[in-house]
């Protein structure tokens, strides 16, 4: 069995892993475009994750059997319907239910149309318009927090949450003027009013009939301590019982997961892939920040080495159907990705440092440490090349166990520049 994973990132590096460790079969993996610690997994081919074409000509060169597809922007440019128009078996959502995603004005409407609970919101589609918005007072006055979102893909920059009304207004000439995001995906912007209460991620597989959750996630999206300072895509996640609690995950099920998958179906692309579904748990219940059609990097890897069923039977699943069968279970422990990055993440990133320590920190028990931006030099050292480099990731019987097991990786590793966050696993003060 051939089976590719499309993507470079930590995620893709568990992905990998996940896949090796649990497969019981013989099969060969390979990853598009990949990075130097999936290298060490798999054989990596050099194309990019966006260029569907090649990817569907590699998959059917070389008889591919099933593609796996970790990041979004594949995805949002059509991979799947390419790779099913060939007859290719690949697991992921079609670029129809992608627009959930690659949308927020879409993914909103598509909320409302379904009665999905998530913050009130106005979509914008010029600077003036948008003002008037504001100006109207509808998301309240001076005082109010009023969050503006690009509408397309933005790396996890396209989102600015103000706490004034005139903050909102300076973000959407930010937003729409291009500074921030590329134009393009500025062209329309949605307004919203801004929530408030503690984030929490629930993703789930779905084949387009039946569904399994995965454990509920935490990720930090701040750079700095405390949630301070820009947003990342993510430096740092966990897994625990207390991220959602039996009766609200319950309740995200009735009032936002069914009613998304049942709504998808409705609109005729039943969703088959992962979803990820972003929620903001307010005093007045959940509610629906975002959804993607993926798995968050590094959600990825603090949920999948909780994994216990064979992921390449998950992955067959969500691409054939037969979910209803495979029966998906998890450790009953908790779990922690610790995120470490260049100096200048996220804006300026340097790379090129030499990580020293590497080899001792991957011995400590029970830790996996993924790789997202290195490469290796040409007398094998390990060399940083990108903004997040490693995620140190560990399961535990408890969350401190997990973080400590983490931490005490994280002190055996340095490079020249590298920072990450103590405070992974703390609820800050939002
Ligand atoms: P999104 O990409 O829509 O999930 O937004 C990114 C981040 O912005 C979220 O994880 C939240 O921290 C924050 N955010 C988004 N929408 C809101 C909102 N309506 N109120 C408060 N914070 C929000
Ligand atoms: N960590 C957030 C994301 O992958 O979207």
């Amino acid at each position: 069995m051939n089976i590719l994973i499309i993507g470079s990132g930590g995620r893709e590096h568990a992905l990998a892993w996940a896949l090796q460790k649990s497969a019981r079969r013989a099969f060969k993996l390979f990853c598009a475009p990949g990075n130097a610690g999936i290298a060490q997994l798999s054989e990596c081919v050099d194309i990019n994750a966006t260029d569907v074409s090649s990817l569907a000509q590699f998959a059917e060169e070389r008889k591919i059997d099933l593609t796996i597809v970790g990041s979004e922007a594949p995805l949002a440019a059509g991979v799947v319907d390419e790779f099913e128009r060939r007859g290719l078996s690949i697991a992921g959502a079609s670029r129809a239910a992608a627009r959930l995603e690659s949308s927020k004005a879409f993914a909103k409407d598509f909320m409302a149309r379904h009665r999905v609970p998530t913050a009130r919101y106005r979509i914008a589609e010029s600077v003036s318009g948008a003002q008037r918005i504001l100006e109207s007072g509808e998301f309240g006055g001076e005082d109010a927090s009023i969050v503006i979102k690009a509408d397309g893909l933005a790396a996890g920059k396209g989102v600015i949450v103000a706490r004034s009304r005139s903050e909102a207004s300076s973000a959407v000439n930010v937003l729409m003027g291009g500074h921030l995001v590329e134009a393009a995906a500025a062209k329309r912007i949605v307004i919203e009013e801004g929530l408030e209460g503690h984030e929490a991620s629930l993703l789930l597989f779905s084949d387009g009939r039946d569904y399994a959750l995965m454990p509920a996630a935490r990720d930090h999206k701040r750079v700095g301590e405390n949630d301070t300072g820009p947003n990342t895509g993510g430096m740092g996640a966990i897994t625990d019982f207390s991220v959602l609690d039996d009766e609200t995950l319950r309740r995200v099920v009735r009032e936002a997961v069914e009613p998304t998958l049942e709504g998808a179906q409705a609109e005729g692309f039943p969703f088959r892939g992962i979803l990820f579904i972003g929620l903001m748990l307010t005093a007045d219940g959940p509610r629906v920040l975002e959804y993607n059609v993926r798995f968050g990097d590094p959600e990825a890897q603090a949920i999948l080495v909780r994994l216990q069923t064979d992921l390449i039977d998950v992955f067959e699943a969500v691409a054939h159907g037969g979910l209803g069968t495979v029966p998906v279970r998890w450790s009953d422990e908790s779990s922690a990705c610790v995120v470490l990055a260049s100096r200048g993440y996220p804006s300026r990133p340097e790379i090129g440092a030499r990580i020293e320590g590497l080899e001792r920190a991957e011995q400590h028990e029970g830790v996996k440490i993924f790789h997202a931006g290195t490469s290796r030099s040409d007398t094998g050292d390990w060399l940083t090349s990108g903004g997040r480099v490693l995620g140190v990731t560990a399961a535990a019987q408890s969350l401190e166990s997990a973080l400590l097991r983490c931490y005490s990786a994280v002190n055996d590793i340095h490079w020249d520049g590298m920072h990450f966050r103590r405070d992974i696993g703390k609820f800050s003060g939002q």
